[in-house]
């Protein structure tokens, strides 16, 4: 079987060709049944250390990462950067030169600056996997929301996705928005023109200022925080404003088809970008996409380690 997958690093889905990203999803469809099992762990990775540099706060991605290598039997060091020498003035190739000398396997890195991991790629032996790069890209968010819709779908050609929010600052868009072009699926990007300029169209994605327009139409809503932090000023009056005109509040929701999936990478704000029963309801996938992530992850590990790929499961 030919090698489709070749890279030791996964820096941006941008980079990457349609057949490796259904590589990663056919291999991460493997993985899935790993975490099912009673003994939920696979000698892939025995022998291998990697580590977790994460100079941004994160839950949900550095547990997930964590976890994938555990499975994968692999030994994993966190590195806490407000306690690490990078406060100390060290640079963050020095830090990760030290951790290549230590010999390192793979380092996956979250940071506020993009391009980051792929800085970092292009200078180290080890593998680097990028766990969000300031605005620029979230590549296993990208996979594993791709994955869930996929999984609940059946496909994703043709698929109507609706991403609501804040799309200029936020990195889970672009990464969605490479994986679900390059795989058919047909991308809405819907907010305040501040926040979601026409600009966007040049990546092949159709961009909305009325959530109202779209909502009726989406096979998949996935709401996104506004990221205060990446703001320097105000892009709109205010968050009960942002509520009323972009929010999935529940008496929006009642205009979603009832198979529409509803999505959000985490951390939600209830009550602002989703309704926190809508959050909880029937039609919310929000948890399914935590548990994929993690699968996700070890097959991004795996594939990254120079493991082979495994033969499709699913058809599309
Ligand atoms: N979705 C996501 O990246 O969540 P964390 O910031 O908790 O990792």
């Amino acid at each position: 079987m030919k090698k489709i997958w070749n890279s030791k690093d996964l820096c941006a889905l941008a980079d990457h060709s349609e057949e490796e990203l259904r590589v990663i999803l056919d291999t991460a469809t493997a993985f899935k049944g790993v975490g099912e099992r009673n003994l939920k762990k696979v000698p892939a990775l025995r022998g291998k250390t990697m580590v977790n540099l994460f100079v941004e706060p994160s839950t949900r991605t550095r547990i997930s990462f964590e976890l994938a290598a555990m499975r994968l039997s692999a030994d994993v060091v966190n590195i806490n950067a407000s306690a690490s020498s990078l406060e100390k003035g060290e640079t963050l190739l020095d830090t990760a030169r030290n951790l290549e000398a230590l010999r390192v396997d793979l380092i996956v890195i979250r940071h506020k600056s993009a391009g980051s991991a792929r800085f970092l790629a292009d200078r180290l032996k080890a593998s680097v996997i990028n766990a969000g790069d300031g605005s620029h890209e979230h590549p296993t968010q990208g996979l594993l929301d791709a994955f869930t819709i996929r999984e609940k779908l059946g496909t994703l050609e043709g698929v109507r996705v609706s991403i609501v929010g804040d799309i200029l600052f936020s990195r889970v868009a672009r990464s969605n928005i490479e994986i679900l072009t390059k795989l058919g699926a047909k991308v809405t990007l819907v907010g305040p023109p501040t926040l979601v300029p026409k600009t966007f169209e040049s990546l092949g994605v159709r961009v909305a200022h009325n959530i109202d327009e779209v909502i009726g139409e989406s096979d998949v809503i996935n709401l996104l925080r506004i990221q205060h932090e990446r703001q320097k000023t105000e892009y709109f009056p205010g968050l009960g404003e942002y509520t009323a005109r972009f929010g999935l509040t529940r008496k929006r929701a009642e205009q979603l088809k009832p198979e529409c999936l509803i999505m959000h990478p985490g951390p939600m704000n209830r009550g602002v970008e989703i309704d926190s029963q809508v959050a909880d309801g029937r039609s919310s996938v929000i948890l399914d996409q935590v548990t994929n992530g993690l699968a996700v992850r070890m097959a991004v590990l795996y594939l990254c380690s120079g493991g082979a790929p495994f033969a499709p499961i699913t058809a599309s």
